[in-house]
């Protein structure tokens, strides 16, 4: 006896690409199921090899299984787990002889999208196949219509939906035509120096240069002699005469990343820039007419600066007459899909892999962090998961460490109430150090301490969190 019954059923080809692989270690069967799911509209792919349907799967070639759950050799869940891990965007149905209903639950609790005794109800089927295949269909749509809302949604490279965003970039857009100074507040990894590039590429100087200056990376004999050149002989090594960063962007804009952390000294000469557009080379007592516009960008309260004395305040009012707040990625959660997909698209293509998307639980998980390093630290995550992906989804298991923790929760809270101040600052401090890849700039930043305070934190936390930190990449 066949496992197919033989009621007629209403013949309609759906209209949908979607390929079903049956997997039945019986001959006969298969040829008889393959040929009624043919008459339904859809083209199968009948196998009694449980690997070759795992390949099929693996390629992408079926996106829906029909298989037995019973295999010669395996376990009774084995073939329906290696399928889901292998790719837990398939959709699985389940066939067989002894059907109770506590198997049936089982198989769907494990991810199975239905659960159908033997013989086949061709009706039956047919209901489940077209379901399936409009939810195929429905989900392809709705990837079209992203795709779409994502080049609707890229302002110059950036990306947002969220009101607060969509805000940032109107303002952005209003101000580009006119200011001569702009002040970008926010902390790291928000996107300031994409916004100042935007603002660059909007304004009238668009086709002048632009020039990036990070003033928290050089000390400041440095960072005058880069930002306003110096003659040949001003200073030990100055070899020969260069102009700097300001005469290099003459007619187009200077953008000052990390402002706060310049000297008074060195504010001082912001000022003149800004006040009288004059600059002098280091060493030389010509005084240069300039015309740029000037952006500026710091991630602390530039106030607060001012009142503690560390930032002049006739600067502060001069850069801060146009301010431009970009917020934390925890203030619009509902950009995360969008910055996932963005990130996914460019992250693919570089790694040459093609992953659809993310399973739902790694969503979730995406979408409970706090993110302290914000768009930078989602980046990292999305690059360093499509390289470890191996199915055409991005599963928990290819998120950080640290993330899948939150999620598992119950033996971190253990573990939570155990642990001393101490011990506690340590973990935080090796979890920020991970997300900025060991820059301890950054890390610092992002902890709101000094530098110096982390290099104390550091040195009194021993050596293995000083190792990870500098192992994983540029230390400031
Ligand atoms: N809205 C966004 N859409 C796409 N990519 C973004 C967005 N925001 C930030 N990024 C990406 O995140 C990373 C950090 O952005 P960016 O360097 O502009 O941040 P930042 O605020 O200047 O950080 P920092 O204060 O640390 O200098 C970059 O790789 C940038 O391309
Ligand atoms: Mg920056």
């Amino acid at each position: 006896m066949t496992g197919i019954s033989t009621k007629t059923v209403e013949i309609a080809a759906p209209r949908t690409s979607l390929t079903p692989c049956i997997l039945d270690e019986d001959p006969g069967q298969l040829e008889g199921l393959a040929a009624v799911i043919g008459e339904m509209g859809y083209e199968p792919i009948p196998t009694t090899d449980p690997e070759e349907a795992l390949r099929l799967v693996r390629r992408g070639r079926c996106r829906l299984l029909l298989a037995d759950l019973h295999m010669p050799g395996m376990r009774r869940y084995e073939f329906l787990d290696q399928v889901l891990r292998c790719d837990p965007g398939v959709h699985v149905i389940v066939m067989t002889r002894e059907y109770t209903l506590e198997t049936a639950l089982e198989a769907i609790r494990r991810g199975a999208a239905d659960f159908l005794p033997k013989p086949v109800d061709h009706a039956r089927l047919k209901k489940t196949l077209d379901e399936v295949a409009a939810l195929y269909d429905q989900r392809r749509r709705v990837k079209a219509l992203e795709e779409q809302l994502l080049k609707d949604l890229e302002f110059y490279g950036i990306v947002g939906k969220s009101p607060v965003m969509l805000e940032v970039f109107d303002f952005a857009r209003k101000v580009a035509r006119h200011y001569t100074n702009v002040l970008l507040l926010g902390a790291t990894g928000t996107g300031k120096e994409l916004v100042a590039r935007a603002i660059h590429q909007i304004s009238p100087v668009s086709q002048q240069k632009l020039a990036v200056c990070n003033c928290s990376a050089l000390v400041d004999t440095l960072l005058e002699s880069q930002l306003f050149g110096h003659m040949r002989g001003a200073f030990t090594g100055a070899t020969d005469t260069r102009p700097g960063l300001f005469e290099y962007a003459n007619g187009g804009t200077v953008f000052l990343d990390e402002v706060s952390e310049t000297s008074l000294a060195m504010q001082a000469k912001l000022l003149r820039v800004i006040q009288n557009r004059e600059i002098q080379r280091v060493g030389s007592p010509e005084v240069r007419q300039i015309n740029v516009r000037m952006i500026a960008a710091t991630n602390r309260d530039l106030r607060a600066e001012v009142l503690a004395g560390r930032f002049r305040e006739d600067l502060y009012y001069r850069l801060s007459s146009i301010q431009i707040r970009i917020p934390p990625l925890a203030e619009r959660l509902e950009d995360i899909p969008l910055l996932v997909q963005f990130f996914l698209k460019k992250y693919t293509a570089a790694y040459g892999k093609d992953i659809a998307g993310l399973t739902r639980r790694a969503q979730t998980v995406l979408l409970q962090h706090p993110w302290p390093g914000n768009v930078r630290e989602l980046e990292n995550v999305i690059s360093s998961a499509c390289i470890t992906a191996s199915g055409d989804f991005i599963d928990l298991t290819d998120l950080p460490e640290h993330l899948q923790q939150r999620n598992s929760g119950s033996a971190e809270g253990d573990d939570w109430r155990t642990l001393s101040l101490g011990e506690l600052s340590k973990i935080h401090i090796q979890r920020v150090l991970d997300i900025c890849k060991g820059n301890r700039l950054r890390a610092a930043q992002i902890l709101e301490i000094g530098r110096t305070s982390l290099y104390r934190y550091l040195k009194r936390d021993g050596e293995n969190t000083k190792t990870k930190a500098k192992s994983g990449g540029a230390a400031a």
